[in-house]
Order: structure tokens, then sequence, then C-alpha cells
């Protein structure tokens, strides 16, 4: 059995899980597979597929879209070289393709299914490790996410915003249909409520949970930052489907109810949706074999 990695208070975990941010210590501050000749190799490995490995370089606002940050064209491995003051945002996406940091999220996952229970392995789709490399200042846009996310600071500072997935004025019931529907960057950064984030200061051995949606954004410290998230994805798309069937009741000038509101009505939308998914893969399917 190998040593622990995660250091979560039991009681906190149960309370908050996948529903409110909270921060944890870890044992990887510093580790040296996260040594800058190491995350070198396995970039240049990851970048042979251009979709394991997403950077851009210049100034980001913190509600600027994605679409619309500043494209760069250098190698990942000369952006790498640049680090310190390229002003660079490098996501490897699946770092667990190695596996040496395999075994690092294999062990993280086994001790949050081991925390949350076994009924946890069962909704996991798929789980990922993905290594975000940021320049000094740099900042990392606001936006909500599909995943469960545990983000675990390794090198450097950082300090991350997350927001209450459940606040309406912050993230209101539109954006969320919209995420799921046909916007991954829907959610839009609203400064007058800053002051509602709950703000975590990340040193190297901390990290901060994320619920799947809750808004955040983050803001990296004077060096160079190295965190690792580790995060799955869910069976369960029964939320993401009424989500999606209200955004086409909103585009027809309705205002449907949100999920969670009524049981009755959440069935239907999931029969609706659950229907014209089947309707779709049997189109593909005749598609595929005329
Ligand atoms: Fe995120």
């Amino acid at each position: 059995m190998s040593a622990p990695l995660l250091f979560m208070d039991s009681e906190r975990f149960q309370r908050f899980f996948d529903r409110r941010a909270f921060d944890f210590a870890h044992a990887l501050g510093g580790h040296p597979l996260f040594e800058a000749s190491r995350l070198l190799a396995l970039a240049q490995r990851l970048a042979r597929d251009p979709r394991d490995v997403y950077y851009d370089a210049g100034r980001a606002e913190v509600g600027q879209r994605w679409d619309d940050l500043p494209i760069c064209e250098v190698p990942i491995d000369e952006l790498l070289r640049r680090i310190e003051t390229a002003d660079a945002w490098i996501v490897l996406r699946k770092a667990e393709k190695d596996p040496a940091y395999a075994a690092i999220l294999d062990t993280c996952i086994d001790e949050i299914i081991a925390l949350a229970g076994r009924s946890l392995r069962r909704r996991m789709k798929l789980t990922n490790a993905i290594i975000f490399i940021n320049s000094p200042h740099r900042v990392s846009t606001y936006h909500i996410d599909r995943e469960c996310n545990f983000l675990l600071q390794i090198r450097g500072t950082k300090t991350v915003s997350v927001f209450d997935r459940y606040d309406r004025e912050v993230l209101p019931e539109e954006e969320i249909e919209r995420f799921w529907t046909v916007d991954n960057n829907a959610a839009v950064y609203k400064p007058q409520y800053q002051d509602r984030a709950a703000v975590h200061e990340l040193l190297p051995g901390r990290g901060v949970h994320m619920p799947i949606n809750a808004p955040h954004w983050v803001q990296n410290g004077p060096e160079v930052s190295v965190s690792l998230s580790i995060n799955f994805h869910e069976h369960d798309r029964e939320l993401a489907d009424i989500y999606r069937v209200n955004h086409w009741l909103r585009r027809s000038g309705l205002r449907p109810t949100p999920p969670r509101q009524s049981r009755f009505i959440d069935g239907i939308k999931r029969g609706v949706y659950g229907s014209t998914r089947s309707v779709r893969r049997v189109t593909r399917h005749l598609w595929a074999h005329p």
C-alpha cells in the first residue's frame, strides 16, 4: 500500500464534498515528478497528440472568454523554457498517460473514494490528472467545469476564488443551461459579486476541492506555478439533460422550471432528452451503416 497523499478531515469532507469548496493538505508539494525537466519531457510526449496539450501566452483578464485569449504558436518546449516571462497558461490534459502520474492519480482517487464511500466508484465515468503550469502573475479566467475537481498546489503559489454554485445571482440558470448545451464558456464573471467568493491561498502542499459547476478563477503568485488537478466525470447525465431541455425551452420563449424543484417535471424532461438521445444514436447508426 502506498503512503497517503491527501490529508482531508473526514467530517469536513462528508459535509462539503461536491457541495462547497474546501481546502486541505497533501503530500505532493515539491514532488520530483513535477520538476521542470520532468514536466518538459512529459509535455513533449503528450504534445504528439495536440488534444492532450493546450497553451496560450499573453495577458488575460479574469472575465475574458477562452476563445478570446491570445494564441501562442511557439512549440511547447520553447514556451516551457521561457515560462518565467512568457505570461503563459499551459495545460497538460492527460498526465495519466505516463504510468508515474497514473499511479498518483490512482492513489488520490482511492483515497477520495475511501472518504466518500464505495458508491462514488460506481458514479465515476472517467478519472483524469491535469497539470497546470503557469507564468508568474498569470490569471486563469473565470469559468465552470463539468468535472469534480481536487486542485493540488505543487510549486509556487496561487489565489483561487471559488463561488457558490447555488447562488443564482452569481450563476444564473441560463448560464448553466448554455454551458451544458452550446457554450463551454457560458459562465460570465460579475465583478460586483467578487466579495462573495471563498478565496483560497494555495501554497505547495495545500489544495482546494471544487464541486462540479462551482464558478472559479485563479490568480498566480510571483513565481512559476505548477498544480495538479485530480478530477473525475460522473456517469449521471440526468442534471445535465434537464439543463439541456431547459435551454431549448428558454429559446422557445418559455421560462422553464429549474431542476430539483419538481421530481415530476424533471422526470418528463429526462425522458424527453433520453428519447432524443436514442433517436440521435439510431440516426448516427443508420448514417454509418447505410
Ligand atoms: Fe477549472
